[in-house]
């Protein structure tokens, strides 16, 4: 292959057959699809790129979220992700994710009225809730719940009606929370707190989180706002694994609760967003600053990996774990220093300066202190994964209302190589020897 820089093309010579192609780059990409003419035959299928696990292939355009992993950059629309967290709300970012620009003070006063009075669910969906047994861990109770909302509103497969999806967005960003709280009190036993319109989004969500008696609920105004930064710096992450599942179930077009549920589903996985509770599960684990050299040790070994360290996008400190390492000290002034925090900052002082997370550019990333910042304010660590997917639903439906709009897109469908059998005939059972034994003890399983 070569590449001539004043023409954005690309030259390549198929070695098998002497013929050379021009391929248009733009972007900075090749299209896939321009490889399928380079073949060796007439009856050659034509070349395909082989990706697994898309280290290297871009699904799609988007105008959402920008990440340069090498220098650590993360923005929303363009918008530093210092600068929002800092001074946004959650729901704003919400709204800038979904609508490309930050609202004005009446689009904002309107958008807020809108997700405050979708707040409330179904009964029958609170009977739902009810059903799960009593251990059920809070992201499986999510999850169900969720995809169950799509038969209460099954208006919502109609998705390119732009109304009609607006009234679906609102729903979910407003009732996420509600499922996530009541899915807390049921693991509890506890009874359910309806949503307090009075209160802001995060507020509210505390007041279903931890009412007892009080008549009238009063957030802590730093755990409040903590939550918002929280929320704000998981709201979106380009295309991750659960925001490819999402885009990956609405290009069938799916309903987007059934979408989001297998989202969800995709973020609960211990390597994606079920790392911040496997973090917890770790600190845990390792229980005192002296024993944290041996833990490395066994990390290096391969034994099994450091939770809440590396990433597949940033080859540098993640800038959101900067922000929550951050504010974990205002949290702490209101709630006490977690004990935890010293076993942390101890295990990143080492892992920054060995040899084997320097060379693979190993840092911590957003999950490593958000779970001790969320244990500090009261969470119990399987709501963990709960607390992400509030949030990252506003970036899960951007990119699903992008998809939808984008003309390019089409179900996805990836392509395979078959290694399997060529054809062979069907054999009658009486014939038969157990392959399948038979080869597992040839190799020695
Ligand atoms: N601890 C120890 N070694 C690691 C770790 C880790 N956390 N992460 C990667 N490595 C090693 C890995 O063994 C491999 O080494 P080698 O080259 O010798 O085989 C090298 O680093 C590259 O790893 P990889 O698995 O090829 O990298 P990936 O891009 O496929 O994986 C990751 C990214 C996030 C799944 C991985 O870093 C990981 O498992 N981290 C722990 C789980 C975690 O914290 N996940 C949360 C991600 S951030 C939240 C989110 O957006 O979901």
């Amino acid at each position: 292959m070569s590449a001539n820089a004043n023409q954005n093309t690309l030259t390549i010579t198929d070695n098998r057959t002497g013929k050379q192609y021009e391929v248009p780059i733009e972007n900075g990409t090749i299209r896939a699809m321009d490889l399928r003419k380079i073949k060796t035959g007439d009856d050659d299928f034509g070349l395909m790129t082989y990706d697994p696990a898309f280290m290297n292939t871009a699904s799609c355009k988007s105008t959402i979220t920008f990440i340069d992993g090498d220098r650590g950059i993360l923005r929303y629309r363009g918008y530093p992700i210092e600068q929002l967290a800092e001074q946004s709300t959650y729901l704003e970012v919400a709204y800038l994710l979904l609508y490309g620009e930050l609202p004005t003070k009446e689009q904002l006063a309107e958008w807020e009225w809108n997700i405050t009075h979708h707040t409330f669910i179904h009964e029958s969906i609170k009977k739902v809730i009810d059903e799960f047994n009593y251990d059920a861990h809070p992201m499986g109770i999510f999850i169900g719940t969720v995809g169950a909302l799509s038969t209460f509103y099954p208006e919502a497969k109609d998705i390119f009606d732009v109304d009609c999806r607006r009234k679906q967005i609102h729903r979910l960003i407003a009732k996420v929370a509600t499922i996530a709280g009541f899915s807390y009190r049921h693991r509890k036993g506890l009874p359910y707190v309806y949503p307090d319109n009075d209160l802001s989004y995060t507020g509210n969500f505390l007041n279903m989180m931890f009412k007892t008696t009080e008549v009238k609920y009063q957030p802590n105004a730093v755990l409040e706002r903590a939550l918002n930064v929280l929320f704000i710096l998981h709201a979106d992450h380009e295309q991750n694994c659960s925001t490819n599942a999402m885009r990956s179930i609405g290009s069938a077009h799916t309903d987007p609760y059934s979408s989001l549920a297998g989202a969800a589903a995709a973020l609960y996985g211990p390597l994606h967003g079920g790392a911040n509770e496997a973090v917890l599960r770790m600190l845990n684990e390792i229980g005192s600053v002296d024993r944290v050299p041996e833990y490395v040790k066994r990390v290096k070994a391969g034994e099994f990996r450091l939770m809440g360290f590396g990433h597949r996008v940033y080859k540098n400190y993640d800038p959101r774990a900067k922000i929550i390492k951050q504010i974990a000290y205002e949290v702490f002034e209101v709630t006490g220093k977690d004990p935890l925090l010293d076993l942390a900052l101890e295990l990143e002082r080492i892992a920054l300066e060995d040899e084997y997370f320097v060379k693979r550019k190993l840092y911590p990333n957003v999950d490593f202190y958000s779970g001790i910042i969320y244990r500090a304010m009261g969470f119990p660590v399987d709501m963990f994964p709960v607390l992400f997917a509030i949030p990252r639903t506003s970036g899960w439906i951007s990119q699903w209302v992008e998809l939808l709009e984008d003309a390019d897109q089409k179900i996805a469908r990836p392509r395979q190589i078959y290694l399997g059998y060529d054809e062979r005939d069907y054999m009658p059972i009486e014939e038969r020897k157990s392959q399948i034994e038979s080869k597992a003890r040839s190799e020695g399983a």
